[in-house]
Formats: structure tokens, C-alpha cells, sequence
């Protein structure tokens, strides 16, 4: 045996049927690919019709080389040879029709696993301890993914061994993920349950997606981008689109009445700034000023709904540190793939793609 792929997982699981022989995955759980059997609601959003290395935080240059290499349109090709079929959905997402067509593609073409092996430990000589026994082989590929859902089979084992071969890791975090508020914002929470399509600018970054509010905060797709790219201060919200005196043309009715918006936000955004419901004529300029915010409505996250429901870690293995083979630069025939590394894509099927990406560059060299 050539290679040894710890964990089976998106990146270990496609590595491994590219490889075909010569390989042995080693994997904690009782089942391959826990996280692709739930992802994307069941029916795990693989790739995007659009990826660049915009879509991702991190080292932008070398993943635009990886992703060179085998793009999302690699990745619909072998889709496509391998009779995987995928559907165009919200767009510019494509998912399968359940998450099983990959899950039993991988359980058909990828044999050489052992379950229920829990990896410890990799020694200055690439040996791989386990808990059921010490592995060699001339290379080894840490595939074992992020923080985010242990109930899942994560873990911290790549940073561990990442760290063990004097790697460095950047400060791991919780991405992908719901924010949590400060006080100021607890008119969200009374709006558990309602979205709304809004813009939502965090830096330089931009989302047009929903935003969903929940008992512990703030949530739904352009928040879950917007954490990938928060890292503290504020974020912006415009809950409308549009300038809000555009839609309040009429003097004499309510503010209510005319705006484009779930009437429970209405009155709790009402209520928060200090304005009543009342017809437009009435307004004052300070009033007016307040009912802007619906535009501009900025608030400082006060932290994330944490690694138990976010759908990535962000950070990991210092892409400086390998090379374009996702080899280390310090310890040859010694690899990283996937999440492990710090790189991390936003919502749409980024990740996967990125799974698959710097799978198909350790291929290439093996
Ligand atoms: P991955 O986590 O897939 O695999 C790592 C494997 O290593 C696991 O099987 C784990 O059990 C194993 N392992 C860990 N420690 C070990 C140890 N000590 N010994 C042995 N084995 C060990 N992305 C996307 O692009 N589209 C989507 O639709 C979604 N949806 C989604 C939903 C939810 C709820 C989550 C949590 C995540 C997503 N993602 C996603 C993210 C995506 O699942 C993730 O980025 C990839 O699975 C990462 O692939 P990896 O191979 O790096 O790790």
C-alpha cells in the first residue's frame, strides 16, 4: 500500500476512487462521508456554474492554482463520465438529486477502508497510530476535516498532526454560521421564524440572499456568508433594496402599509428605533432619519451560534507552508486536503468544490 488517507470524508473519499489501488483510508466512524450524506438538506450541493478564488477566504492566489487544475467544470465533467447527475438549482448551485448518488458511488468505487479506526497520532517517519494499530505507507494524506458538527466524526486530529510536523495553523472559527447579538439587537429574536430578502455587507463583501431571524439571533444564507468574512465590528444590513422613501410615497397612509415587508418586522423595527405607525405626513425629520436605517441598519455581532452548527471551520494549515501538490513544504510525501486547510468557501457549493480540488492536486503528484 502506497498512500494512506486519513479520514473518509468529501476530499478522502474522491482521492481514493481517482487513486483507484495502492491506498487505504482510515476512518473513525462506523460510515463514510457523514457530512456529504446530510449536506445541502440531503442533497449536497457540490459544485457552483461560478467558482473563483474570490468565492473563498484565504490564500486567494494559490487556491486560484489549485482550482486551475480541476475547476467546477473538472468537476461536472467527471460528474458527467461517472453518470452522476446533477440539477441547476437557486441559479447557480447544482445538487444531486439526494446525496446518495455520490454517497453509493463512493461506497461502490472506494473499497480499501477501515472504519471505525480512530488515527491518533502520525509519527517523524509517517507511520499512522491508531487505535486499532500502527499503519506505514510511503505517503500519508490528512483529509480529516474542520471543527464543525463532532456529532459528525470531527475532529482536530489534521491540526494536531499539521502541528506535530512544525506547521503552522491559523485561529480556527466557526464559519458559515448564525450570529449571535448584543442587547441592543434583541428586537431580532422577536422575530424568530420571519426572513427577508436583504443586502448585507460585511468589508468589502456583499450578499443579496435571505436573512433569517431566530430565538439566538440572526441567520440564513447572506448571514452565513456574511460570518465567513466577519471577524468582529459591524455588519450592514438594507432590508429593503431599495431606498425606503421610495416606497413611502403616499402621505397619508401608514408607514406599515406601504412597505415591502412581513408586518411583525415592521412593528418590531418600529419599536426598536422609536418610531409609532403613523401616515407618512405626520413624520418628523428625526423620525425620517430613523425609518433610513431600514436601509443601513448596522449591528456588531456579538459572537456565532458556534462549531455545533456551522457548516465549516475557517482556518487551518498555512497554505504557505504547502506546496501546489497540497505537500508539505517541511515534511515530504506528506499531505493536506480539504477543510483542514485554511481555505473556506462561502454557501453555494464552494467547499466541496474545494474538497474535490485539492484532492485531484495530491492526485496528480501521487
Ligand atoms: P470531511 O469532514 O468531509 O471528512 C473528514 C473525515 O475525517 C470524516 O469522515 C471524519 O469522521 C474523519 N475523521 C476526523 N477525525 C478522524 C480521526 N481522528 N480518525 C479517523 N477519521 C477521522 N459544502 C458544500 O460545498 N455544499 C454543501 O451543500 C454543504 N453542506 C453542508 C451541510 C452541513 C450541515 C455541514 C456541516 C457542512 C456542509 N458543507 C457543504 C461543508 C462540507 O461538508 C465540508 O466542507 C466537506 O465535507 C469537507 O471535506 P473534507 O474531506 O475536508 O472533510
Amino acid at each position: 500500500m502506497k498512500t494512506i488517507i486519513i479520514g473518509a470524508g468529501a476530499s478522502g473519499l474522491f482521492l481514493a476512487s481517482l487513486l483507484k489501488k495502492d491506498y487505504l483510508i482510515l476512518e473513525h466512524n462506523s460510515q463514510i462521508g457523514a457530512k456529504i450524506k446530510i449536506s445541502g438538506g440531503g442533497k449536497c450541493n457540490i459544485t457552483n456554474k461560478f467558482v473563483s478564488e474570490k468565492n473563498y477566504y484565504g490564500n486567494q492566489e494559490f487556491v486560484k492554482e489549485i482550482l486551475k487544475n480541476f475547476s467546477n467544470k473538472d468537476l461536472l465533467s467527471w460528474l458527467k463520465k461517472n453518470n452522476l447527475e446533477v440539477n441547476l438549482l437557486k441559479e447557480n448551485q447544482y445538487f444531486f438529486k439526494n446525496s446518495d448518488v455520490l454517497l453509493d458511488f463512493f461506497k461502490k468505487n472506494v473499497k480499501n477502508i477501515r472504519l471505525n479506526t480512530e488515527v491518533l497520532e502520525v509519527k517523524e517517519d509517517l507511520s499512522v497510530v491508531t487505535d486499532k494499530g500502527v499503519f506505514k505507507a510511503q505517503n500519508v494524506v490528512v483529509a480529516s476535516g474542520g471543527l464543525s458538527f463532532k456529532k459528525l466524526g470531527a475532529s482536530g486530529i489534521g491540526y494536531e498532526i499539521a502541528k506535530s510536523f512544525s506547521h503552522s495553523v491559523t485561529p480556527l472559527k466557526p464559519a458559515l454560521v448564525g450570529l449571535t447579538v448584543q442587547p441592543s439587537e434583541s428586537w431580532f429574536k422577536n422575530l424568530s421564524g420571519i426572513s427577508v430578502f436583504a443586502k448585507v455587507k460585511v468589508g468589502r463583501k456583499i450578499f443579496r440572499q435571505n436573512v433569517l431571524f431566530s430565538h439566538r439571533g440572526i441567520t440564513g444564507p447572506a448571514i452565513l456568508n456574511a460570518s465567513l468574512w466577519w471577524d468582529r465590528g459591524k455588519i450592514t444590513i438594507d432590508f429593503l433594496n431599495k431606498e425606503v422613501f421610495s416606497y413611502l410615497k403616499n402621505p397619508n397612509k401608514q408607514i406599515s402599509t406601504q412597505l415591502p415587508l412581513p408586518k411583525r418586522f415592521i412593528k418590531e423595527f418600529l419599536k426598536a428605533v422609536g418610531v409609532e405607525d403613523k401616515r407618512v405626513k405626520f413624520l418628523k425629520k428625526e423620525e425620517k432619519e430613523k425609518l433610513k436605517l431600514l436601509n443601513s441598519y448596522e449591528f456588531a455581532p456579538a459572537g456565532t451560534f458556534g462549531f455545533e452548527r456551522a457548516e465549516v471551520t475557517k482556518g487551518g494549515v498555512l497554505t504557505q507552508e504547502l506546496d501546489l501538490n497540497m505537500q508539505s513544504k517541511f515534511r515530504k510525501n506528506l499531505y493536506f486536503a480539504g477543510e483542514v486547510v485554511d481555505v473556506t468557501g462561502e454557501l453555494g457549493g464552494y467547499n466541496f468544490q474545494w474538497a474535490f480540488s485539492s484532492a485531484y492536486a495530491i492526485y496528480r503528484s501521487l
